[in-house]
């Protein structure tokens, strides 16, 4: 018989940022470049596992259309955890964030569980850690220097398409009582972490 505890989860943010591809990474472990966009809502579970028990996460995954705004009462009233999706390239993604987690602070549950993520960090990462080095020229580089600014390094080259500072959402985060990771459903990089540590704050009941 399953004996795991059901968490009820559900995530938003503005439409794009990831949230149906964070969802499809930590529940099936893959990446699609070109997701749909959600139509109301999805419905996913996923167990997790901590050292001394094991979470079923209940997961909704709601639309970030504006036009569906209005049904997201819905999936946030009683969830015990709730996940607010940025995208780490555009900065109005934060303030929208920002104003879900407003709202959530003053209609959902008071005991809610709230982790902001800032997706889309592979976007910000060099794929190499010696990519753009002075005197490289193979095929990628001179690809890079057709629209870069001579000389730049290609690690600074897309690091520039970061639109939302670290230490800015971090501070955030604190300030507003949430947890906080950049995450990428790409990569995989801080998307189990995000879910796990959500876990460990549910309290046992
Ligand atoms: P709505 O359902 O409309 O609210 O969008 P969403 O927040 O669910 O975004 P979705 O997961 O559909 O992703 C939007 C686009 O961004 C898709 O093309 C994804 O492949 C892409 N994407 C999502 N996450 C990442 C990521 O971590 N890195 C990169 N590079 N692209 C991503
Ligand atoms: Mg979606």
């Amino acid at each position: 018989s399953d004996k795991s505890v059901q968490v009820k989860l559900v995530l938003l943010g503005e439409a794009a940022v990831g949230k149906s591809s964070v969802v499809l990474r930590f529940v099936s472990n893959e990446f699609q470049a070109n997701k749909e966009p959600t139509i109301g809502a999805a419905f996913l579970t996923q167990k997790c596992r901590l050292e001394d028990r094991v979470l079923r996460y209940e997961i909704w995954d709601t639309a970030g259309q504006e036009r569906f705004h209005s049904l997201a009462p819905m999936y946030y009233r009683n969830a015990q955890a709730a996940v607010v999706v940025y995208d780490i390239t555009k900065a109005t993604s934060l303030e929208k964030a920002k104003s879900w987690v407003k709202e959530l602070q003053r209609q959902a549950n008071p005991n809610i569980v709230i982790a902001l993520a800032g997706n889309k960090v592979d976007l910000v990462q060099p794929s190499s850690p010696s990519s753009g080095g002075a005197g490289s020229s193979d095929a990628e580089d001179e690809a890079d220097d057709a629209t870069a600014t001579p000389g730049e390094a290609a690690t600074a080259d897309s690091e520039s398409l970061r639109q939302v500072p670290l230490d800015e959402a971090q501070a955030y985060a604190t300030e507003a009582g949430l947890l906080f990771f950049e995450t990428s459903a790409k990569t995989g990089e801080g998307i189990v972490e995000l879910f796990t540590e959500i876990a460990k704050k549910i309290p046992i009941e």
